[in-house]
């Protein structure tokens, strides 16, 4: 009798089609609840993301632990790409366990992730300092991502797995004074000055969080998520931040240290490319962005914008900043799907429209001229191209029928899906609202 071929599983990527912040965590959940899953995995970035996921009366916000951590059979991977803040680590376990949900046995961290030192933070914040005189902060969030990116090019790095090596203190020792002489030029040529207390209080929490980390399941996470792979069971890669603040295609100086792209999952999770099946992408249905650098769809009208932060509750779930508010950009949209390959789309907070009539960007202009590319510095954007099309004001709240639908936000949707098409991209679903039950299915 012939041998029927093994079934294998697959990898579907979700991830961020715009500035971040687009509610990628509340679409993992609702993913997770089709029960076609038996984990989510993290392959890039570190605990700059910020995921709200409101369960009832309870809010978990996640930075660095997996979404997904309210469903109990669900496994969760930090993959070899992930900068892992050892502190927000061990904080997210124990604030899940105090919601009861341990997920301790159920997570996985690779012992080729990349640790955070208790210095990189305030390196990040030196920088930043640095980058103020000149007029060109970055708005990172002050997480020590950029740093610990560089010394994982520099190859100085502390991985994972060195923390059950008996010559880690040795190791960390001499990285953190390379730090500090880093900090001291910071002190000397850009005058930016710490508090010794607050170094010394972030190393002995940090000391306290990194021996609390030796109890957790460091392994070969490639090796176990190649093996769940070849039993047949597939896998959600949990992007964060999103295509334009990817390292080499967003809007670089003004981006994060990370490649976002789903590009990326194969390398930050250590598994080959044929896995990657379904390429999930996320966005709202208006452009938030925070940080530094242009941003083109930003409302002009300073109250509108007011209003959309108040209604959309756009303040950083990492760093309580608030975000600035802008139309839907559908020209950055189109790069962001041509560079990611994004097939499936999700839509998100399409209740918050607040107005009668909506704009759409279509274009980006330079010095008089309609580009035809996206820009190589959106700072050389001196003009957009509108559209105006009607608004559905403060209807459609929590709306989960699409057939109750206000024919504006119907309408609106068609316009999306139809400036699109020619991106053979279907939306699945769109959310109206905070609770994991606000969506609907739009594209069958
Ligand atoms: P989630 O996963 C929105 C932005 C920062 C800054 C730039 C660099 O919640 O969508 P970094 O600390 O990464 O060096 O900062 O990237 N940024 C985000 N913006 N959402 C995020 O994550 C972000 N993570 C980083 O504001 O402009
Ligand atoms: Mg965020």
């Amino acid at each position: 009798m012939k041998k029927l071929a093994k079934k294998e599983g697959f990898i579907d990527a979700v991830f961020g089609l715009q500035w971040g912040d687009e509610g990628k965590g509340k679409n993992i959940d609702a993913l997770l609840q089709k029960g076609n899953y038996c984990a989510v995995a993290r392959f890039h970035g570190g605990a700059n993301a910020g995921h709200s996921i409101k369960l009832g009366e309870k809010t978990f916000v996640g930075h660095i632990v997996p979404s997904g951590c309210f469903h109990k059979n669900i496994e969760f991977y930090i993959g070899s790409g992930v900068v892992v803040d050892a502190v927000s680590l061990i904080k997210e376990i124990s604030e899940l366990k105090e919601l009861g949900f341990d997920v301790t046995k159920r997570l996985y961290i690779s012992n080729r992730a990349k640790l955070v030192s208790y210095l990189h933070p305030f390196l990040d914040q030196a920088d930043e300092h640095k980058r103020s005189k000149l007029g060109a902060k970055v708005g990172t969030t002050s997480r020590g991502i950029g740093p610990a990116y560089s010394d994982v090019r520099m190859r100085r790095a502390l991985l994972i797995g060195d923390v059950l090596l008996p010559d880690f203190e040795e190791k960390e020792k001499d990285l953190s004074e390379f730090h500090t002489n880093l900090l001291n030029m910071y002190k000397e040529k850009y005058g930016f000055e710490i508090d010794s207390v607050k170094i010394k209080e972030a190393k002995e929490k940090w000391d306290k969080s990194v021996k609390e980390m030796k109890k957790l399941q460091v392994c070969d996470s490639s090796f176990l998520i190649r093996k769940r792979l070849s039993e047949g069971k597939n896998i959600l890669a949990e992007g964060a931040q999103a295509v334009m603040l990817d390292i080499d295609f967003g809007d670089y100086p003004n981006v994060t240290a990370s490649n976002t792209l789903p590009a990326n999952v194969c390398l930050g999770l250590g598994i080959p490319h044929k896995y990657l099946r379904h390429v999930y992408g996320v966005m709202k249905a208006y452009t938030t962005k925070v940080g530094g650098g242009s941003f083109p769809p930003r409302i002009k009208d300073e109250a509108l914008e007011k209003a959309f932060q108040k209604a959309g509750n756009e303040f950083g779930a990492t760093t309580g900043r608030s975000r600035m508010c802008g139309w839907l950009d559908l020209f950055a949209l189109r790069y962001a799907i041509g560079l990611s390959g994004a097939n499936k789309i999700f839509i998100n907070k399409a209740d918050i429209c607040l107005t009668d009539k909506v704009k759409v960007i279509t274009g980006y202009k330079s010095g008089g001229k309609i580009l035809k590319e996206f820009p190589l510095y959106l700072n050389q954007v001196t003009g957009v191209i509108t559209e105006t099309i009607p608004g559905w004001g403060d209807a459609n709240h929590g709306e989960k029928n699409k057939k109750k639908l206000s024919p504006e936000l119907a309408s609106y949707l068609n316009y999306i899906k139809k400036k699109l098409s020619d991106l053979n991209v279907k939306i699945i679903s769109v959310g109206t609202g905070k609770d994991r039950e606000d969506f609907f299915n739009w594209d069958k």
